[in-house]
């Protein structure tokens, strides 16, 4: 006794679906949770996940007027999710020569302050959402500038979308320029009025974002503590262990910690929620800690690759039970495509002797990055009652692409190639809130 459902709210796409159904213990389980459906159905009702399935079987639940969008041939999989990213940072893509430290003072700094000004907030704010979707990207966690203006433009451009964003003001009171300082007193104040403004209204979130260690007092990232207590929902992203120049520094100007983590955790930074980009040099100790603790780390290899800073060890995360998404970490990152990114991931490992698969890295960039920002009874998979947030893939937009693919024997390795030789080429339609953001 099925129902048929009439048009209504009632959004079709017929496609080969692929997915991960349910988050892991260790990567050798992930294969046996891959769900693929060639010919497979996507209904959505009000930006939600109603029916992921066999098309024959999911038609049924749907009325003669309900309109069946066609993507035979296409991949349908959930929107990609990055971990770590600079939208002011977009127009810096590409700055040659440096690594993390100098790299901030001579090109990061002097293109934040522009972020000041609204209107140009605003319009980098679009420009940079029209990248995130033209690259399959559906939800990320965003540095923003230590303007509130910034936080504001940001968020009013992703409302439109009704996206899951997540984003934050940096604080920063020391060891940058002048005009980019705040005070422990205004980095509270000004954070608490936008987590009152943004925090939960409609899909965004907002995120405490101490910039680093080595940018904040004392008393700074104290009351970046004390905001976590007063907001404890809220998420607390900043950048950790990615350069070893960076950690030397830390070490002197936190000569009490036992370490850079432990800077964190003695304000009480360290918890669920807690996203800490890089974490490329932590030693055993410290991936122990941040399992313990429920923390996350977005691994970020076009970053960690391109400024120099070192390889990531991926495999600790599994060993330590530390929840891990990718970012692209633009604009150190050289590419805002998850594709890319899980490219230069798969040569991360293979540097340390270790062999990323297809089906982890997928996991990594839907499901498994879910996990790291706590959204994964919300995002990540096809579940029903989860956010319609997902990506139409064209596996074969060029003939090269064409020939690989046709040539492979497997999902894992058509899904392999795909990593490897694919980027924004390959992102033929991007779906937010169940509605189109983004067509080739
Ligand atoms: N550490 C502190 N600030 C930054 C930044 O903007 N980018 C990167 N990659 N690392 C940082
Ligand atoms: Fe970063």
């Amino acid at each position: 006794n099925v129902m048929a459902q009439s048009a209504g709210n009632l959004k079709a796409f017929r496609g080969s679906l692929v997915d991960i159904a349910k988050v892991v213990d260790q990567p050798q389980d992930i294969d046996q949770q891959v769900r693929s459906v060639e010919d497979g159905l996507l209904i959505v009702k009000d930006g939600k996940i109603e029916f992921a399935g066999e098309y024959q079987q999911g038609k049924l639940l749907l009325a003669d007027d309900v309109l069946v969008h066609d993507y035979r041939g296409k991949l349908i999989v959930p929107g990609f999710i990055d971990a770590h990213i600079h939208y002011p940072q977009l127009e810096m893509i590409g700055a040659h020569g440096e690594q993390l430290l100098e790299w901030l003072n001579t090109y990061t700094f002097p293109t934040e302050r522009k972020y000041g000004d609204k209107e140009y907030a605003t319009a980098m704010a679009k420009l940079f959402l029209d990248q995130l979707f033209r690259n399959g990207t559906t939800t990320a966690l965003v540095f923003c500038s230590v303007h509130p203006e910034s936080v504001d433009a940001l968020f009013e451009q992703a409302e439109n979308f009704n996206m899951r964003v997540i984003a934050g003001k940096v604080m920063m009171d020391r060891n940058a320029p002048d005009y980019l300082l705040d005070t422990p007193e205004s980095s509270y104040s000004d954070s608490k009025a936008l987590i009152e403004k943004w925090h939960k209204k409609g899909r965004a979130l907002y995120a405490i974002t101490p910039r680093f260690a080595p940018t904040s007092t004392p008393e700074q990232l104290e009351l970046a503590g004390r905001l976590r207590e007063e907001y404890p929902d809220t998420y607390l992203h900043t950048h950790l262990s990615e350069n070893l120049n960076e950690i030397a520094w830390v070490k002197e100007l936190f000569p009490e910690q036992n370490g850079y983590l432990d800077v964190y955790d003695h304000y009480k930074l360290v918890g669920e929620r807690s996203v800490f980009a890089h974490g490329v040099h932590l030693e055993d100790h410290e991936f122990c800690c941040m399992g313990d603790k429920g923390a996350a780390i977005a691994f970020c290899p076009t970053s960690n690759l391109y400024l120099g800073s070192g390889l990531f060890k991926l495999h600790k995360t599994w060993q330590y039970n530390v929840r891990v998404g990718m970012g692209t970490d633009i604009g150190a990152g050289t590419s805002f495509n998850m594709l890319q990114t899980l490219n230069e991931a798969y040569k991360v490992c293979q540097l340390q002797g270790k062999k990323l698969s297809a089906f982890e890295s997928f996991y990594h960039a839907t499901l498994g990055g879910a996990r790291s920002l706590y959204l994964e009874d919300k995002l990540g998979n096809f579940d029903q009652g989860k956010e319609a947030d997902f990506v139409v893939m064209d596996p074969a937009a060029t003939s090269l692409q064409q020939l690989r693919w046709e040539n492979s024997k497997s999902l894992a390795e058509k899904l392999f190639v795909l990593m490897t030789i694919g980027d924004d080429r390959n992102i033929y339609r991007t779906y937010v809130d169940g509605k189109l953001a983004f067509q080739k």
